[in-house]
């Protein structure tokens, strides 16, 4: 039994690894290992005999046993420790940055825009881009003669050959949501409508796609003076001072009358100051609506009146933010981006004054 022992611990001692511990406890304490044969030989023994060869061969079978799960373990140990010395991680090495990405100034200022609106209660309407001639022209008083037509630089959309329908358009303007806000709603409504519009125009001031806010505010006693009111209240809270306007009586089909607005400003080398000085810049146009566009939209003349007005995005955001040519808003330069781009947890807010 001692030959048994020193040749088990030895080859215990000696194993390589888990496959070797496993044939060894196999051979040794298997179910038809060394020590079950003798366990078997038990059975020819006397009794006396018996009484010490069985706890005898317990104890052995125990001790080889430890010694299997003994080197199992440190068989293991050695496997990790040598897998830890070749899978480190240097933690005090400086992260891989990610370049953030950022909000664009149109979509920004359309937020500001859309929140200082809904603080006075409108809610946000939109409509389609590529429109039918009547939305954008027709039902806004714009006949196929209006000159007003030729002016706007209009893409058309094909139509097949023989089809003499006429052709759609990409809107050229948010005013045909009016149309399909009162005929959706009727009246009496407050919206407006943020969106893009498209004019065959190229030039450091004019982009193809370009973007506008239309405001539509319709009741039984709107007037030109809550017109007036409405827009200097948007400036000052959108410039973040108080803005003076001027109303200049103009001509638009859809209004009557109406009036192109001017806020004030101030040129200082090269650059303009809103809200100051006594120089003035055109931003939008606007009016009581006329008779006819109520009748398209299907609300009685008679009944309801009301204002509306039209403002263009891009020339907002590069007067609020300084940003000199309309062109790069859309040249999607990534660098352009970054510098006059907002970080998301870093944008004007109205709860925040709306300044940055
Ligand atoms: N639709 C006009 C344009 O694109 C802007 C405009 C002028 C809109 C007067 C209005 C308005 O609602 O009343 O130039």
């Amino acid at each position: 039994m001692d030959d048994l022992r020193d040749k088990y611990i030895n080859l215990i001692a000696d194993a390589a690894d888990e496959v070797a511990i496993e044939d060894l406890r196999v051979q040794a304490v298997g179910k038809k290992g060394e020590i079950a044969l003798k366990m078997r030989e038990l059975g020819k023994m006397t009794p006396e005999e018996r009484q010490i060869m069985g706890p005898k061969l317990n104890a052995l079978k125990d001790e080889i046993n430890s010694a299997l799960s003994a080197k199992k373990t440190a068989l293991a140990d050695a496997a990790l420790d040598e897998r830890l010395k070749t899978e480190w991680l240097d933690v005090t090495l400086p992260g891989r940055g990610r370049r953030q990405g950022s909000i664009h100034p149109i979509s920004q200022v359309t937020e500001e825009v859309t929140a200082i609106f809904a603080d006075m209660g409108f809610a946000v309407a939109e409509g389609p881009q590529i429109e039918t001639d009547w939305y954008n022209f027709d039902a806004l008083n714009i006949p196929g003669h209006h000159p007003a037509r030729a002016e706007m630089d209009t893409f058309y959309t094909h139509r097949a050959e023989g089809d003499d329908r006429p052709p759609h358009v990409l809107r050229t303007h948010t005013s045909p949501v009016q149309i399909r806000s009162m005929e959706k709603n009727g009246a009496p409504i407050r919206i407006i409508c943020p969106g893009r519009v498209y004019r065959a125009d190229y030039d450091q001031t004019h982009t193809p796609m370009f973007h506008q806010i239309e405001g539509l505010a319709l009741g039984k006693d709107i007037s030109m003076a809550n017109l007036k009111w409405v827009l200097e209240e948007f400036f000052t809270a959108f410039f973040g001072t108080e803005v003076k306007t001027r109303f200049r009586s103009s001509h638009f089909p859809f209004v009557e009358p109406g009036a192109e607005v001017d806020i004030q400003c101030k040129w200082e080398n090269g650059s303009v100051k809103v809200g100051e000085g006594d120089d003035w810049l055109e931003v939008l146009g606007s009016g009581m609506v006329h008779p006819h566009v109520l009748k398209s939209g299907g609300i009685d003349p008679d009944e309801y009146q009301g204002f509306a007005f039209g403002i263009g995005i891009d020339r907002l955001a590069m007067l609020k933010y300084g940003i000199p040519d309309l062109r790069a808003f859309f040249d999607s330069d990534l660098r352009w981006l970054r510098h006059y781009g907002f970080a998301s947890l870093d944008q004007p807010t109205l709860h925040g004054g709306l300044v940055r």
